[in-house]
C-alpha cells in the first residue's frame, strides 16, 4: 500500500495523480491523505481544453492522459465535492479512463453515476452560493472592504464563486467569510485565504440603508392570508435564512400568520360575503388548552407567538443520561432540533470529551419556544422568567416521567431551577451530585457561558468543566448507582 499526501486541493491531487498512473499504481494500492493547503488557489483551471473533443493532459515526466471535455468539467466539479474520500474515488475514475475503460464516464456506471451525483450537488452549491449570497455595505466610516457577506456553502465553492462575484461587482471591495475560508476583493485583485470560523463570528453589524427599504419592502410583500410555508421552504431553503437579511423576518411573519393575522389579513374579504352570521362565544371559538396533547399546540405562556415552532427532545427514550438545557436559540428555533446553534457546538466538544456520543443522550430544555427580543435585525436570546419555566415544567416532568434517566445534568441554572423546581444558586450545586426522585442529578454550567469568556483559557476552563460532569455522569450511569451524598433530595412533583 502506497500512502500519498497531497494538499487538500485539486492541483496536487492532479500533479500526484498522474505520477501514480506513470508508475502503474492501481486504486486500491493507495492511500489518499491530504493537509490544508496554506491558502485557496485561484483560477484553478483543471484541464486544458483544446478544439478537440479529447484532449490532452500532459504532465512532463509523469504521462499523459486523454480526459474527454465532458470527463473533465465533472472530475472538476467532484473535486470540490465536500466528501474526504473524494480523492481516492477520483482516482480510481482517472485509472479506470486510462486502462480504457470509458463505461466511467457513462451514468450507467456505478462510479460515473457516482461523479454525475457529486458533480450535481457541487453544481448545486454553486448555484446556491450565487443566489443567497448577501452583502452588507458596512458603515462609511469603516475601512475596505465596502461589503461583507457570511455564507456557509455546502460544498468547497467559494473560489469559484468569489470569481463569478469579481466580474460582478466592478471596483467596489467585498469580503465573503465562510466556516473554512475568505475571498477578499480589493476592487483590482482577488484574494483567498483559507481558515476556520469561530461561532458567531460571522455576525456583522453594519449601517445599510439600501438593505432597511429592503427588509420594509420585503416585509411589504408578504400577506399572511396566503401564507404558504412549502413553497416558502422550497423556493428558500430554511438554512439560507440565516445568511439573508430578510431571514430573520421570516419566522416571526409565519409565526404571526398563524397565530391570527392570517385570520385578519382574511376577515375584511370575508366580512363582505353576504350570508347569516351566528354568534359564538370566545371560549367555545377558542378553548383554552391547559393540558395541550402536542408540543407544537402548547400555549401554556406567551412564548409559542413568536417561536417558529415548538423544540422538543432529541435522542432515544431510553437513554441513561438526560441533558436539560435551558431554551432553544434563534437555529434550534428555525430547525426544530435541541442544540444545533453555536451553543450545540460546544456541547459536542464536551460530550466527545468525556467519552460519550450524543445519539445515545436524551437532550432536552426547561423551556420549549425560543425567547427574543429584536436587537438592529437580529433576533437576541432573552432569559425566560420565572413563570416561563413554571408553565413548561409540564412538558419536563413528562419527558423525566417517560425516559426515568439514571442521571440528569443540568445545564446553567434555569435548567437547574427548573428540575428542582425552585430557585437555587447554580454555585451550591456545581460538583455535589444530588438525587432527584430517582435519579442522580449533576448541576453544571451552560455552554453559552463558555462561549461568553473573553479568552481561549477562560473558555477552555469551562468546556472543561462541562465535560468533567458528564464523564462524572457517564461513569455513574455506567455503574450501577452508587450512595451518594443528598444534601438537597427532592420530588418531582411538591
Ligand atoms: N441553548 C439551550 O439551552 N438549548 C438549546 O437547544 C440551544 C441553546
Amino acid at each position: 500500500m502506497r500512502s500519498i499526501v497531497i494538499d487538500d486541493d485539486f492541483t496536487a491531487w492532479r500533479a500526484a495523480s498522474l505520477k501514480a498512473l506513470a508508475e502503474g499504481l492501481a486504486p486500491e494500492s493507495i492511500e489518499w491523505r491530504v493537509e490544508q493547503p496554506p491558502e485557496l488557489r485561484q483560477g484553478q483551471t483543471l484541464f486544458d481544453y483544446g478544439e478537440s473533443s479529447e484532449n490532452d493532459m500532459i504532465t512532463p515526466a509523469t504521462v499523459a492522459v486523454h480526459v474527454s471535455k465532458e470527463l473533465g468539467a465533472l472530475i472538476h466539479d467532484c473535486a470540490l465535492h465536500c466528501e474526504p474520500q473524494r480523492w481516492a474515488f477520483l482516482y480510481k475514475v482517472l485509472w479506470r479512463w486510462q486502462q480504457g475503460d470509458r463505461s466511467v464516464a457513462s451514468p450507467a456506471d456505478e462510479d460515473g453515476a457516482q461523479l454525475y451525483r457529486m458533480a450535481k450537488s457541487v453544481r448545486r452549491a454553486k448555484h446556491d452560493m450565487i443566489a443567497y449570497v448577501r452583502f452588507r455595505q458596512q458603515a462609511q466610516s469603516s475601512r475596505p472592504p465596502e461589503y461583507i457577506a457570511w455564507y456557509e456553502p455546502e460544498h468547497d465553492v467559494l473560489a469559484w464563486a468569489a470569481e463569478h462575484f469579481a466580474q460582478r461587482m466592478g471596483r467596489s471591495s467585498w469580503m465573503i467569510t465562510t466556516p473554512r475560508g475568505a475571498a477578499f476583493w480589493d476592487g483590482q485583485q482577488l484574494h483567498l485565504e483559507r481558515r476556520h470560523a469561530l461561532p458567531g463570528e460571522h455576525r456583522v453589524d453594519t449601517e445599510d440603508e439600501a438593505e432597511a427599504l429592503w427588509l420594509a419592502y420585503y416585509r411589504s410583500t408578504f400577506n399572511p392570508a396566503r401564507l404558504n410555508e412549502t413553497a416558502l421552504e422550497q423556493h428558500m431553503p430554511v438554512r439560507f435564512w440565516k445568511g439573508l437579511p430578510e431571514g430573520h423576518l421570516i419566522p416571526a411573519m409565519i409565526s404571526e400568520a398563524k397565530s391570527g393575522a392570517r385570520r385578519l389579513a382574511q376577515a375584511s374579504g370575508v366580512g363582505e360575503l353576504g350570508g347569516k352570521s351566528i354568534p359564538v362565544e370566545a371560549e367555545v371559538a377558542q378553548p383554552v388548552r391547559e393540558s395541550p396533547s402536542s408540543l407544537d399546540a402548547c400555549r401554556r405562556c406567551d412564548l409559542w407567538r413568536n417561536a417558529t415552532q415548538a423544540v422538543g427532545s432529541s435522542g432515544p427514550g431510553e437513554a441513561r443520561i438526560m441533558l436539560i438545557g435551558e431554551q432553544p436559540g434563534d437555529q434550534e428555533d428555525l430547525s426544530g432540533q435541541p442544540f444545533v446553534g453555536p451553543a450545540g457546538q460546544l456541547l459536542d466538544m464536551a460530550i466527545k470529551r468525556a467519552g460519550l456520543s450524543r445519539e445515545r443522550l436524551y437532550l432536552t430544555n426547561a423551556v420549549k419556544h425560543f425567547k427574543w427580543e429584536l436587537r438592529g435585525k437580529r433576533r437576541l436570546h432573552k432569559t425566560p422568567g420565572q413563570r416561563e419555566v413554571e408553565a413548561c415544567s409540564y412538558w419536563l416532568e413528562r419527558e423525566l416521567e417517560t425516559v426515568r434517566p439514571t442521571v440528569i445534568v443540568t445545564l446553567g441554572a434555569t435548567a437547574l431551577n427548573a428540575l428542582l423546581r425552585e430557585k437555587a444558586s447554580l454555585r451550591d450545586y456545581i460538583d455535589k451530585p444530588f438525587e432527584m426522585a430517582g435519579s442522580v442529578g449533576i448541576a453544571t454550567y451552560h455552554p453559552s457561558f463558555a462561549l461568553r469568556q473573553p479568552n481561549d483559557a477562560a473558555r477552555d476552563k469551562i468546556l472543561d468543566e462541562i465535560s468533567n460532569a458528564l464523564e462524572r455522569a457517564r461513569e455513574l450511569a455506567e455503574s450501577a448507582l452508587p450512595e451518594i451524598p443528598n444534601p438537597t433530595s427532592k420530588k418531582l412533583r411538591q
